[in-house]
């Protein structure tokens, strides 16, 4: 007898959404909880499992946000859990920042080795590691770290990016001015350049010289209103998240390297929210230049999927940088024991020493083909809904905007097509002016792909209909 192929698992609703235990929780949460706080989605999560995620109600949902990116290896995976509980049960926490720990040295060698490069006298360019608990922490350790080393002060952001919400890293930001509104004075010496945007590209470029055109702004920067000499670091995110999932020209980071290198610069990937993983390569920086060997940062940001959602960031030099002196910097519980071991436990998977089933050698593999199938159907769904501007991405970090008949964004449509995926299962997120970014769990088959985009596909034909 053969078997029947097993239906693949849909969204579960089974009240309307937010249920009622959700509607009590909601009203607390109003009440008790910080001003600041969004609730865009009506959503109170009680457990999860692998891609899905079910709330306090019952209803489970696909999840196709992973948390802004965070939970790589999914909800609740064995190993991680396994890997938590064991490390809790032997010590909590005892101050990295004063005593060396087993697993955040070894968790510090594993890391180095995605991006130590052989040298041309036959050695290998050797990197440092500092961990932090946030991508906010990371960002603010390198901007500390490049003023420190270079003993200059200056540093350049771009415009859309984000960095986190401590105040060197909301002065970096280039989002939005409600981050910044009412929060001054800011950092010192801190200025913005156009990103590359190919589907928006600034400074009257095409989507080819987009790339080119920024570089020659900074160049024209250092002619007549900024020093060179006076630049510590430019920073900058190697796939732009917040700003709307954006990929870059090919061209842009080695021209930014060759900069950095004529004027003494240090160039900051901040890879929070695209590192680990996420694009099918451990860093995104690693889909330019030769596979990054032509657009090598001396300084990586990292945090978010490093830990399946335990609290960790991390700071990545190069050796030759990493010069701050011993007590200059420090944390009370970056480098936590418990988050270590979770960020092992993510690596055994993103790496393949441990395979998910269903998920081919390892999570970046799956991202990578995963994410070239949801594209590729991406692209067909572009062909159908013209209010599909673009889409764009690498692996699992994907983005696609909505625009309007003239091709400027559209906020509002996208926002409603965001909430009926919403009330129909599948949990998203927006970015930028009028994008939905699809960055959910590596772990994501294709069964359960197929499923998220037939939601999305239903929405969008809803909207046009
Ligand atoms: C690129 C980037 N850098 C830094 C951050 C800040 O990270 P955290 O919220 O962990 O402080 C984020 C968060 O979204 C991010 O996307």
């Amino acid at each position: 007898m053969t078997q029947a192929a097993t239906k693949p698992r849909q969204p579960e609703l089974k009240t309307t959404l937010p249920g009622p235990r959700s509607q009590d929780i909601m009203a607390r949460d109003k009440m008790h909880l910080s001003t600041s706080y969004m609730r865009p989605y009506p959503f109170v999560p009680d457990h999860g499992e692998g891609v899905w995620l079910t709330d306090v109600d019952g209803n489970t949902m696909l999840d196709f946000f992973a948390g802004i990116a965070v939970s790589t290896t999914g909800h609740a995976h064995p190993h991680v859990v396994k890997a938590v509980q064991e490390q809790i049960g032997k010590f909590t926490h005892v101050c990295l920042t004063d005593y060396p720990q087993e697993i955040t040295t070894s968790l510090a060698e594993r890391l180095v080795k995605h991006v130590e490069r052989p040298l041309a006298d036959g050695s290998t360019e050797k990197w440092r590691v500092f961990f932090s608990n946030s991508g906010a922490e990371a960002v603010e350790a390198a901007v500390k770290l490049a003023r420190n080393h270079t003993g200059r002060q200056h540093i350049i952001s771009t415009m859309g990016s984000f960095h986190g919400r401590t105040y060197g890293a909301i002065t970096l930001t280039g989002s939005k001015t409600k981050y910044k509104r009412g929060f001054g004075p800011l950092l010192p010496a801190v200025s913005h350049v156009p990103y590359p945007n190919p589907f928006r590209p600034p400074l009257g470029s095409t989507p080819e010289t987009c790339g080119q055109a920024v570089i020659d702004h900074i160049e024209g920067l250092f002619v007549g209103i900024l020093p060179a000499d006076e630049v510590a670091a430019i920073i900058v995110e190697p796939m732009q998240g917040e700003g709307g999932y954006i990929v870059p020209p090919a061209d842009f980071l080695p021209k930014l390297r060759q900069l950095c290198d004529k004027h003494g610069i240090l160039l900051i990937y901040d890879e929070v929210q695209a590192g680990m993983g996420r694009t099918g390569k451990m860093f995104s920086y690693q889909h330019f230049g030769n596979g990054g060997q032509d657009c090598q940062p001396d300084i990586i940001t990292s945090a978010k999927g490093i830990a399946s959602g335990m609290p960790l960031g991390a700071l990545l030099a190069k050796e030759s940088v990493m010069t701050w002196p011993v007590g200059s910097h420090g944390s009370t519980y970056g480098g936590n024991p418990v988050a270590a071991a979770a960020a092992h436990a993510t690596l055994d998977l993103l790496e393949g020493q441990v395979q998910h089933p269903g998920c081919g050698a390892s999570l970046m593999e799956n991202a990578a083909q995963v994410g070239a199938y949801i594209m590729a159907e991406l692209k067909k769904m572009q062909a159908e809904f013209p209010f599909l501007g673009d889409v764009r991405g690498e692996g699992l970090f994907i983005g696609m905007e909505f625009v309007q008949p003239d091709g400027t964004p559209d906020g509002a449509l996208r926002d409603r097509a965001s909430m009926r995926m919403f009330e129909k299962g599948l949990l998203n997120l927006d970015c930028g002016e009028a994008v939905i970014r699809i960055s959910p769990p590596l772990i994501l088959t294709r069964e359960d792909a197929e499923t998220g985009l037939g939601i999305m596909r239903e929405a969008l034909a809803e909207l046009a209909g």
